[in-house]
């Protein structure tokens, strides 16, 4: 089923995106790009080469977990856990960029820059739980003719 692998794709990239925003806040990098959403240029450029890719990844992450809730919703398979779990990152996906925005309006404020730190564990968390719950579904029996 494409749902539990759409789910381990973007558990792998909301990781690897915490890791580069890691990076992006402890080399100083987080104010290369000052403009919201594209940066100056709109393509990538040396200057801010990081902060876009953190951009990209984001949208990417953002259109995956969008796809995996209503993939959920859709699939009669899935159980009420994941359709919270996966509802729950979507919920947080849009909270987390939002964030992005207003830490780039608000010069990465430290309050802000920690609450983005903090929902970006919390969607890897339920993204972990996603996949855990994709990969758990089991296919109701066909129903026997004779
Ligand atoms: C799924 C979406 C996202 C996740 C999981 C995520 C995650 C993170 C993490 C973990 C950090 C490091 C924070 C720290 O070390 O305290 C970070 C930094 C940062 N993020 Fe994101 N981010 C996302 C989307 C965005 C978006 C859309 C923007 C901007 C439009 C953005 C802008 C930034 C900036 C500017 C920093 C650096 C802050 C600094 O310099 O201290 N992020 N992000």
């Amino acid at each position: 089923m494409a749902l539990q692998y759409i789910a381990l794709v973007t558990l792998i990239l909301v990781y690897s995106l915490i890791f580069i925003g890691g990076y992006i806040s402890s080399a100083g990098l987080g104010l290369t790009c000052p403009e919201w959403p594209l940066c100056p240029s709109g393509l990538p450029n040396e200057e801010y080469f990081i902060e876009w890719t953190h951009r990209l990844i984001a949208a990417t992450i953002a259109t995956l977990v969008l796809a995996t809730a209503v993939g959920t919703w859709l699939n009669k398979n899935t159980g009420r856990k994941m359709k919270f779990t996966s509802t729950f990152a979507g919920i947080l996906v849009i909270t987390q960029i939002t964030l992005g925005a207003l830490v780039i309006n608000l010069k990465l404020h430290a309050l802000l820059v920690s609450i983005h730190l903090g929902v970006g564990v919390l969607l890897f968390s339920m993204v972990l739980l996603t996949t855990l719950f994709a990969f758990r579904i089991t296919k109701k029996p066909i129903e026997s003719t004779v």
